[in-house]
């Protein structure tokens, strides 16, 4: 297979950046191009039906920029779509949630998890799911959380309005009693101090998009895809849909570096 190739990682708009950044910090020699598809998001409240077929055109565009491994930085796009993405794709296909619930299985002493993600993502049952198969016992306590995306777009992690939104979404957690909460959407890390004041000292809060870089590594490693090391600085590529502009300020703050150049894909026309 094709070592020199970059890794393609999308997500429905910025958000999933939290996860490129945590792939650079994991993976330094690795050349990566990201998709946001801004042109489409939210995909949080999407039906499965149409989040799998912008799922589908993104992981075609992808192939097409001869990627050697895909990550689907989405939780929802993960939650309805990595296992269609998974029979499609001739690459490796690693998505959020099974990193998540791993980590998140493992860190919990006393069982009881709290996961907080899109409508669409807690409808689907997934982090359920994939925490249960790992451990049947464990108690987890589901919260859709619709507000946050656009308050964390708006840049307002720490402002009243979040931490308003925060205590109303995470009363029911917190009554749960609940040791470990599942940051289950891209734009969470962002309000992670936010979270761990409301939750309280005691509770762990789990970052899938760490585990995610992690799970990649290991994959990589397995299939024997790593790029080698000191082959120079690996090539970044940046792509959106729409109002790449936008994605350029916005995503500073996702990654915390200046984002190069910002390509304008139409997946409609590819
Ligand atoms: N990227 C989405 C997720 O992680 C959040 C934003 C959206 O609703 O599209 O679930």
């Amino acid at each position: 297979m094709n070592h020199d190739g970059p890794i393609g990682i999308f997500d429905s708009g910025i958000g999933g950046l939290t996860v490129v950044r945590a792939i650079h910090t994991a993976l330094p020699d690795e050349a990566t191009i990201y998709l946001g598809d801004t042109a489409r998001v939210p995909y949080g409240p999407k039906s499965p039906a149409t989040v799998q077929r912008y799922a589908t055109e993104i992981l075609a565009w992808l192939l097409a920029q001869r990627v050697k491994a895909v990550v689907v930085a989405c939780n929802t796009a993960t939650a309805h779509a990595l296992d269609l993405l998974r029979e499609q794709a001739p690459v490796p296909v690693i998505g959020v949630i099974d990193p998540g619930a791993r980590a998140a299985a493992a860190a919990t002493r006393n069982g009881g998890i709290g996961v907080i993600g899109t409508a669409g993502t807690v409808a689907s049952g997934a982090y359920r799911r994939a925490l249960l198969a790992l451990r049947p016992e464990l108690r987890v306590i589901e919260q859709a959380c619709p507000l946050f995306v656009p308050l964390v777009e708006e840049g307002w992690f720490g402002h009243p309005a979040t931490r308003l939104a925060a205590e109303e979404y995470l009363a029911a957690v917190r009554l749960g009693d609940v040791d470990t909460l599942v940051l289950g959407c891209t734009h969470y890390p962002l309000l992670a101090p936010l979270l761990a004041e409301v939750m309280g000292p005691d509770v762990t809060l789990i970052d899938s998009a760490r585990e995610t870089a992690l799970e990649l590594t290991a994959v990589l490693d397995r299939a024997g895809l790593r790029a080698p090391a000191g082959g120079g600085t690996p090539r970044h590529r940046w792509a959106a849909t729409d109002d790449v502009e936008r994605f350029a300020m916005v995503g500073s703050v996702f990654t915390g570096e200046a984002l190069a150049s910002v390509e304008l894909v139409d997946l409609t026309h590819e």
